[in-house]
């Protein structure tokens, strides 16, 4: 499949691109920084863009069959827009190319699964830290949910830079109330992937965490 990768210098991203190439896909890193890309292979294409840019975006999208997404970023103490826009960017563009399939990693903690993230992130870092920051991702959820994509929002757990274990917790009530629970970004590239070829996951939510 040609697929394009949004956030693909980022954590997830990084994984995203990496495997979907060892699946044998066409990949292309849509990245603010080409330089950051430093895998050469035949099937890989770099595009240079920012999602806040539509014409980046919309020249991206055309010609793919699916748009994974690991966009994230830093900003967590002032207010944002730019995982919401984005999205919206990426989403206009998909709707006018006809290209369907939208997984987006997003995060556990917002929607229907609020307060399952944990008591130190529910009490600590959601409201003292990444307040604005979930706000957006509570946006972007919204946008890609509205959308007449084929779209499937994962929510991990925290992520950590551990190994693909390929042993994971998925679905729709995934989380605890009381402890965080984890998940490495290997495993959740590795999920993203799968959906490609799980039309169950059209139009749901699931969570993933060991
Ligand atoms: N950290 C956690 O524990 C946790 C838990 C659950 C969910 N999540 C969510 O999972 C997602 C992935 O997290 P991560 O830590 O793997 O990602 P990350 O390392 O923060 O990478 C984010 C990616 O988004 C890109 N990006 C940011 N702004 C952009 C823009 N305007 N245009 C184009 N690209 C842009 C970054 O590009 P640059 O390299 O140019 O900056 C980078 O490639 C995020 O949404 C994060 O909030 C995180």
């Amino acid at each position: 499949m040609n697929l394009l990768i949004i956030g693909a210098s980022g954590g997830t991203g990084r994984e995203l691109v990496k495997q979907a190439l060892e699946y044998s896909h066409n990949v292309t890193a849509f990245v603010r920084n080409p330089e950051k890309i430093r895998l050469q292979h035949a099937n890989l294409t770099v595009a240079k863009g920012n999602v806040l840019d539509p014409d980046s975006v919309d020249s991206a999208v055309m010609g793919q069959d699916a748009v994974l997404s690991a966009l994230g970023h830093k900003k967590w103490f002032i207010k944002t827009t730019i995982l919401s826009e984005g999205t919206r960017n990426i989403v206009s563009a998909m709707e006018k190319h006809g290209v369907k399939r939208f997984i987006c990693e997003t995060t556990l903690g917002i929607g229907d699964t609020r307060g399952r993230l944990g008591l130190y992130y529910t009490l600590f870092v959601i409201p003292v830290i990444t307040y604005f920051y979930f706000k957006d991702k509570e946006k972007q959820e919204h946008i890609i949910a509205e959308s007449s994509l084929d779209w499937t929002i994962v929510r991990p757990g925290q992520l950590t830079n551990g190994r693909k274990k390929d042993v994971y917790r998925h679905g729709e009530s995934i989380g605890s109330w009381i402890f965080t629970v984890h998940v490495s970004r290997a495993d959740v590239a590795g999920f993203m992937l799968k959906q490609l070829t799980d039309n169950s996951s059209v139009h749901r939510s699931p969570a993933i965490a060991y």
